[in-house]
This record gives C-alpha cells, structure tokens and sequence, in this order.
C-alpha cells in the first residue's frame, strides 16, 4: 500500500495544515504495517505554471531543452499520484483559495487520458481507486450557514477537482478560525489532531 503525504504551506514550521497533515500521515503510518509513503513539499519544490509550450509538448510538439526538465518533473508529479493508493493533502487557505504551488501541482496531475476522460457519457473520472484525506487550514470560519461560505474556494474546490478524476473517498479534517484568536486557533488545532488520530486505518 502506497500513501503520496503532500504540504503546500509556505509557513514552514508555523503552518497549521502542516502539522494536521502530519498527524494524519503518522497515524497511518502506526496503523498499517509496510505503508509506502512518498512525500512532496510543493513549498520548497514547486512546479512551474502550466504554460502553452506545456500543452504543445503534450501535443507532441518538441520542447525546448529549457522545458525538458520541468517536463519531466510534472510528469513524476503526476506518476507519484497515480501510484499511490491513499494521499494526504495539506491544503491553507490563502486568499480564499490553495495556494498556487497546490493549483501548479493540480494542473499537472488532472491531464485528459491519464486522471480523467470524456466519453459519450460526459466525463469519467479514470483515479476513483484512491482515498484522498485534506487538511485544511482557514483563518476564519467558512462552514455551511456562515456569512463567509460563498468565499471558501479552498474545501468546495477541492472537493469537486477530486470528484471530477473520480475519487469518492474524500474525507475533510479542518482547522478554522485560525487566525480569530489565540484560543481559536489552539481549539481548532487541537480539534483537528483529534480527527487526525481518529482517520481509519489503510
Ligand atoms: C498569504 C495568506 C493569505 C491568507 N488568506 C486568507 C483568506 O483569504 N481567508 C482566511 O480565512 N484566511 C487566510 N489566511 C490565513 C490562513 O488561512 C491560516 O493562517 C491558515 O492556518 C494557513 O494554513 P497554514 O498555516 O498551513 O499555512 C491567509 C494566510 C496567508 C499567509
């Protein structure tokens, strides 16, 4: 069994997701004998944005020496997510939405042919054999009824990119209300590790 444990926080140490993801990845770790697991910072690693040159290579264009590497690393990013079988997303809020280095990471991993395609019936997802568990960290509070719902494009997006490859085992563990307050945040950090150690076992 394979496990892909992905961060995509730029706050290093200080990041809530960081530590919620972690939580979850070691609590697997103990619970299943012989996990694989691969890890990718998509902070101190980042794929470049999608560009034309990108799509025309994979068209078949030849691409340039420049963009052969970087190719090559989106491939591999891309092959890690279809190797494995459970993968652990941390996943802040910045500016209402991931972070870019998480959306570079999803431009290469959602490819037509490879994580999803379209047929007669309208899309098929091609990834549904996988458990996807994110860790989500917000700054304030974006639950359903709340005044600030409309402007959660982190867990909503997220939940419908996985969808749309296929996966239905999605499960959301978040900490929010982060930056309200230190006793906000301790609560919701502590709320979110509990739910970390609760993650059924692979
Ligand atoms: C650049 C930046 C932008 C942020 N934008 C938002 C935002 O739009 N809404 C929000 O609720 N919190 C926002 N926050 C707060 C973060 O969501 C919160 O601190 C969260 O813990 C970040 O996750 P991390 O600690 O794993 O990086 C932002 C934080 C940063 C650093």
């Amino acid at each position: 069994m394979k496990l892909l444990h992905i961060d995509s926080s730029v706050l290093g140490p200080h990041s809530v997701s960081r530590q919620v993801s972690a939580a979850i990845v070691d609590h697997l770790r103990q619970a299943t004998p012989g996990l694989g697991i691969v890890y990718r910072d998509l902070a101190s690693a980042p794929l470049s944005h999608l560009s034309g040159s990108h799509l025309a290579a994979a068209q078949g264009a030849t691409p340039e020496a420049a963009l052969q590497q970087d190719l090559a690393a989106g491939q591999a990013a891309l092959d890690e997510f279809l190797a494995a079988d459970i993968v652990v997303l941390g996943a802040p809020m910045y500016n209402f939405t991931v972070p870019s280095q998480l959306k570079a990471w999803i431009d290469r991993v959602l490819v037509a042919g490879k994580t999803f395609k379209y047929s007669a019936q309208g899309v098929e997802g091609l990834a549904g054999n996988k458990r996807v568990i994110i860790a989500v960290s917000r700054g304030g509070f974006y639950g359903p009824g709340t005044p600030a719902a409309a402007g959660d494009h982190v867990e909503a997006y997220l939940r419908w990119v996985f969808g749309f490859i296929g996966v239905r085992n999605l499960e959301v563990i978040s900490a929010d209300g982060i930056q309200v307050g230190p006793e906000h945040r301790e609560k919701a950090m502590a709320g979110a590790l509990q739910a970390a150690i609760k993650v059924a076992a692979a």
